[in-house]
């Protein structure tokens, strides 16, 4: 057919017929339901996404554990008429979770020279005016010490005070203090700091200090208010967590352990994440879970399958067995009855309803596992899995992208996981064909990670490092062909998810390039591939309608609201060159003349930043004239989304 095409085309070109660009929908032809679960979100701790990202923490190192040797982010503040020094503690630590403290011992102080220990936040603590701040000090001082003890949040430049409050009532006990913080009228800075100061010469110990801003929803160890609604406004279905490497951990050891990061948080220890630092473990599961409530999400949960990334992998059989009933606690912790043991420490962590929970991920990227004990291990958790709760789905980590030896074979997994980080050019090429020769009755697809780079080289390249965080024009449209074939073909594709989501912009934040959205302490900004994404995501019908396209490097998906009637085309057209583009909307749709546009163009270098976070967004225009056939001119380097309402339905 293709041929006969072809052939027509030159016959035509030959001719003098030379055909215009043309891309044609079949309106009498809805070839499958759209997943309704199709646009989603990936997170993992990387690039500071959650510490120092989306857990709104503003304290960095608050448990005093990032380095064995030295109180990373802490240092001593005095003046001339004062004198302290700070030193860890291992010997004196509030529980056996918060493992040490921070001595600090001021020589020199009276009423007018304080003296005491700063910290400099994640790349500063940002302020805004009129705004209340919560820390929380676990803290004990020597004997016959009377206080007080007076926290701040001063500016870095003069030392002016934002905020300031005391606390007293220390005791050789360690005690729990929490105190309001509030700002009057200032200009909105990150440049500041943390400070807790003494007026006498004494000695206190630090177990934990915590600051936090005010949260979404005023939700107690929550998350910052700009980035979720960043999230928000991508209208996720789901939120694939915690992992990624995340979930594995570099060993067994710090895999992501789940049952280490429930209950009150000064019973966190945190643990080394595989991308170079320290988590907190503050977002824990339950404040994942919580996160997908918010957003109206979907957990799918990612467990720990016996697999690490430094290459550790735990045989199949007893010695998995362990790991499996940590993954099936997990699950009763998701959602498992307050009848249940695990149900009822939900319950007690505060949210007694269970949540939802329909997949459920063995692993991540299991075909770097050499051993090639994948299959066994996939089956042990498959088969446990199912025989406790058959109403969840498991996804294998090993997809069509992998060759079909390393895939699962001894089980039918429900869904399999495809991750694609593929440069422009490979995604306009892989795009119109992909997914059209997959298995209609095999697993259901997801693609839990992909993302198009505009670099000559891939994001795990040292070069990527001197790239900026997020990605520009150019590769938003590689993002958008691919965008569109996964919704060509959302009948098995069931779900997708850009990775990585997140990035803290500051020198020594990032560890993965290209990300979607970038941020500092005080403020965030969309890629281009955030808005592409976010296109997509609100402007979706439930039915697939058939496409094609004919001498014309545009490429596009078609779907309908089958209630309204409504028609979404998204357009993508990846050339410098703009595209008069002759649409065609067959089958009998009768179409009102006036449709609307949303448009994300520019030159393809242009890209955002904090200092110029709007410089490519979309922008909706009215479209006029539209009937079964007419001219839409696409701009140069432009994803289209055209939204065509029915005359009458
Ligand atoms: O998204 C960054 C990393 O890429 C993920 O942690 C991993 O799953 C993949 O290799």
């Amino acid at each position: 057919m293709k041929k006969l095409i072809t052939t027509l085309l030159g016959f035509l070109a030959v001719a003098g017929f030379a055909s215009t660009p043309t891309f044609t929908v079949d309106a009498a032809r809805g070839v499958g339901t759209v997943s309704p679960t199709l646009y989603g979100l990936m997170t993992e701790e990387i690039n500071h996404s959650y510490d120092g990202g989306l857990y709104a923490e503003l304290i960095q190192n608050r448990i005093f554990l990032d380095s064995t040797t030295k109180p990373l982010h802490w240092s001593v503040v005095n003046d001339a008429g004062s004198a302290a020094t700070i030193t860890l503690d291992p010997t004196n630590s509030f529980n056996d979770k918060l493992t040490t403290s921070l001595r600090l011992t001021v020589t020199k102080a009276d009423k007018k020279n304080s003296a005491g220990v700063a910290n400099d936040g994640y790349w500063g603590i940002p302020v805004q005016p009129k705004t209340i701040y919560r820390a929380t000090i676990i803290a004990r001082a020597e004997a016959n010490f009377s206080g007080p003890v007076t926290v701040s949040i001063v500016s870095d430049n003069g030392g002016k005070l934002f905020a300031t409050e005391k606390i007293s009532g220390l005791t050789t006990d360690w005690k729990k203090f929490e105190v309001t913080l509030k700002t009057g009228r200032i200009t909105p800075t990150a440049k500041a700091h943390f400070v807790i100061t003494l007026n006498q010469p004494a000695t206190v110990w630090l177990g934990m200090v915590s600051l936090f801003p005010p949260t979404w929803n005023d939700q107690p160890n929550g998350f910052r208010k700009d980035l979720m609604q960043m999230l928000v406004d991508m209208n996720p279905k789901f939120l694939r967590f915690p992992g990624g490497n995340y979930v594995e951990g570099d060993t067994v050891d710090t895999r992501f352990d789940w049952k280490k990061t429930i209950g009150p948080v000064e019973e966190r220890h945190g643990h080394p994440c595989p991308w170079g630092y320290r988590s907190t473990d503050g977002l824990g599961l339950l404040e994942f879970l919580n996160w997908c409530e918010d957003m109206k999400s979907e957990p799918v949960l990612a467990v720990f399958a016996g697999y690490a990334l430094k290459g550790a992998h735990v045989n199949p059989g007893a010695d998995l067995q362990p790991f499996v009933q940590e993954a099936l606690e997990e699950i009763e912790y998701v959602i498992g009855d307050t009848n249940t043991t695990w149900g009822a420490q939900r319950a007690k962590d505060g949210h007694p309803a269970p949540f939802k929970l329909h997949y459920v991920e063995v692993g991540n990227e299991d075909w770097f596992d050499k051993s090639k004990s994948y299959d066994g291990r996939f089956a042990q958790f498959h088969d446990a899995i199912k025989a406790k709760y058959p109403q969840l789905k498991t996804i294998s980590t090993i997809g069509n992208d992998q060759p079909e030896e390393t895939r699962v074979h001894s089980r039918k997994p429900d869904m399999s996981d495809e991750h694609y980080y593929r440069s422009v050019n490979e995604f306009i090429h892989m795009s119109p064909d992909y997914a059209k020769k997959y298995d209609r009755n095999g697993p259901e697809i997801f693609v839990g990670e992909w993302a198009a780079y505009e670099t000559s080289f891939p994001p795990w390249d040292k070069r990527s490092q001197k790239e900026p965080p997020t990605p520009n024009l150019k590769a938003a449209l590689g993002d958008g062909v691919f965008m569109a074939a996964m919704e060509r073909n959302s009948d098995l594709i069931k779900m997708q998810c850009y990775a990585p989501l997140f990035v803290n912009v500051n020198p020594g934040g990032r560890q993965w390039r290209p990300d979607m959205i970038g941020y500092d302490a005080l403020s965030a900004y969309g890629s281009p591939s955030y808005y592409a994404f976010q296109m997509f995501s609100q402007n979706v019908g439930d039915e697939i309608l058939s496409t094609a396209s004919i001498e014309t490097s545009v490429q596009g998906s078609a779907t309908r609201d089958r209630q309204t009637g409504e028609i979404f085309l998204k357009l993508v057209n990846p050339q410098t060159n703009a595209v008069a583009l002759n649409l065609k909307i067959n089958g009998g749709a009768a179409l009102m003349s006036k449709g609307s546009a949303i448009t994300l163009a520019g030159n393809q270098n242009d890209s955002n930043s904090l200092a110029q976070p709007k410089k490519v967004v979309p922008l909706p225009t009215t479209v006029r004239g539209v009937k079964p056939g007419f001219t839409y001119k696409m701009p140069p380097n432009s994803i289209v989304v055209l939204k065509l309402k029915p005359s009458s339905h």
